[in-house]
């Protein structure tokens, strides 16, 4: 998995020791987000936004054109999308909600249902508070940690079809996420996006892609699907678009840069309604909410993020991370996806009754032990306190180590390694947490622990 690039400007990575750990984690009543970043060694709480630009991202920062109206730099991302999707309307954005959020405005009504393979947890609230019901239906395989499917993101086309048959119309459009990230970072075939563009096609329905790892996805296929492999990914990525009408995107993801998105729509239908929309929340057409440099480094970003040398690292980063934990007997999530390596918690504390939340023990022990940030996915994320008092639990605890783009190297992906497997050998040490205090919607962000 080496490293394709040099590295020319670093950050130092403050380090600590277990006994400063102990004591920022009681002081942050053992809630990672409540910590500074400054006291994590690795921060693996999200691959977005988090990543490294390169030197001709930075270029561009320099160069961006700060016009309000008619910036060069738009157009110079417009004319990247235009070439990645065959999509004739770029329209820019701050990030992948804003997106969501404007297209979804103008292109659902309440009562009206969306199938995807899994709606991300930004895209469903932003279709639920529209009031539109967002349909998870990923194949089957796809909701099982250990199942080896090679495409685990796929979308369960008998249940798509079956909803078309005895719904249609409630159904605006059909969605799908690239790679499916709720699921594990696990990607769509080919073969399967071709089917479902032909089925919503035969109930004259649009296909919206959520395209925020667009890439990783498109490499995924090259490496799995037969017949791909002699492909250049770009090619892979142009056909994944060219299955779709529309996208929402977030490039703070493989856009390769700290903020920034966009939606790009291949037909007229919603373009002007979204743009006025645009304006009276995120800014004039051609900057969305942007600096003009943003939208430079997003281009650039779109652009680089399609070298194979570094797909090929990237995804070999959490399959090499994946190997070392499986043979250090710690269960994942299998195979690993593109941008992330999902712990099971129940696994590897199965002292812990889901009541003691695994998921979040693991977090808060693997800062103490490693000074390693990784996320909750599991009771305290997706459960609930009732008015009752009583509780609902997920039916899964995960823990996400997601991975910044191109700023960790292999080294620091060892040393995760050792952390874990180490704190492996002694789970049976580690404590339950209970809630002390907790907010009534995403209680997960700060909610105060005690141990249990
Ligand atoms: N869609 C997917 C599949 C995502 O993973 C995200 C963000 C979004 C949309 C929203 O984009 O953050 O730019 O508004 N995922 C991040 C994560 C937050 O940690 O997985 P955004």
């Amino acid at each position: 998995m080496i490293e394709p690039f040099r590295i020319k400007m670093v950050e130092p990575i403050r380090m600590t020791t277990r006994e400063e750990r102990a004591r920022l984690l009681e002081a942050a009543r053992l809630n990672v987000f409540a910590l500074h970043a400054d006291d994590v060694l690795l921060d693996f709480l999200t691959d977005s936004g988090t990543g490294a630009m390169s030197a001709r991202q930075w270029a561009g920062v320099m160069v961006g054109d700060e016009s309000y109206a008619g910036a060069r730099s738009f157009y110079r991302l417009e004319a990247v999308v235009r070439d990645l999707t065959g999509y004739q309307h770029v329209i820019p954005t701050h990030q992948g909600r804003a997106a969501e959020r404007i297209l979804f405005s103008v292109a659902t009504r309440r009562g009206e249902v969306v199938p995807s393979n899994t709606h991300f947890d930004t895209t469903r609230a932003n279709l639920e508070y529209g009031g539109v019901e967002p349909l998870d239906l990923v194949i089957p395989e796809g909701r099982e940690p250990r199942a080896r499917h090679p495409f685990k993101g796929n979308i369960d086309l008998g249940r798509v079809e079956a909803l078309l048959r005895e719904q249609a119309d409630r159904v605006p459009f059909g969605m799908i996420t690239l790679t499916n990230n709720s699921g594990g970072g696990q990607p769509v075939s080919l073969e399967n996006l071709r089917a479902y563009r032909a089925l919503l096609g035969r109930f004259g329905k649009p296909l919206v892609i959520d395209a925020c790892r667009f890439a990783e996805n498109a490499m995924f296929v090259k490496l799995r699907e037969p017949g791909q492999q002699q492909r250049d990914v770009k090619s892979i990525a142009q056909e994944l678009f060219s299955l779709g009408d529309a996208c929402t995107m977030s490039g703070k993801k493989d856009g390769m840069v700290n903020i920034g998105g966009f939606i790009a729509l291949r037909d007229e239908r919603w373009v002007e309604a979204a743009r006025n929309l645009l304006i009276l929340t995120e800014g004039f057409p051609t900057y969305g909410g942007l600096a003009g440099r943003d939208l430079e480094a997003m281009a650039a970003g779109l652009e680089e993020v399609l070298d194979e040398s570094y797909l090929r690292y990237r995804l070999r980063t959490a399959e090499y991370l994946g190997e070392k934990l499986l043979a250090g007997g710690v269960q994942i999530v299998e195979p690993t996806g593109g941008h992330a390596v999902y712990i099971d918690a129940r696994a590897f504390l199965p002292h812990l009754p889901a009541e003691r939340y695994p998921g979040w023990a693991l977090c808060a022990a693997l800062y103490l032990e490693g000074g390693l940030r990784g996320v909750e996915i599991g009771s305290v994320m997706f459960g609930k306190r009732l008015d009752d008092g009583t509780e609902t639990l997920h039916h899964v605890d995960l823990v996400r180590l997601a991975f910044p783009r191109r700023v960790y190297t292999q080294s620091h992906f060892d040393y995760a390694a050792e952390v874990i497997c180490e704190l492996k050998a002694r789970a049976s040490t580690v404590r339950g947490v209970r809630i002390a205090r907790q907010a009534r919607y995403l209680r997960h962000f700060t909610a105060e622990f005690d141990w249990a």
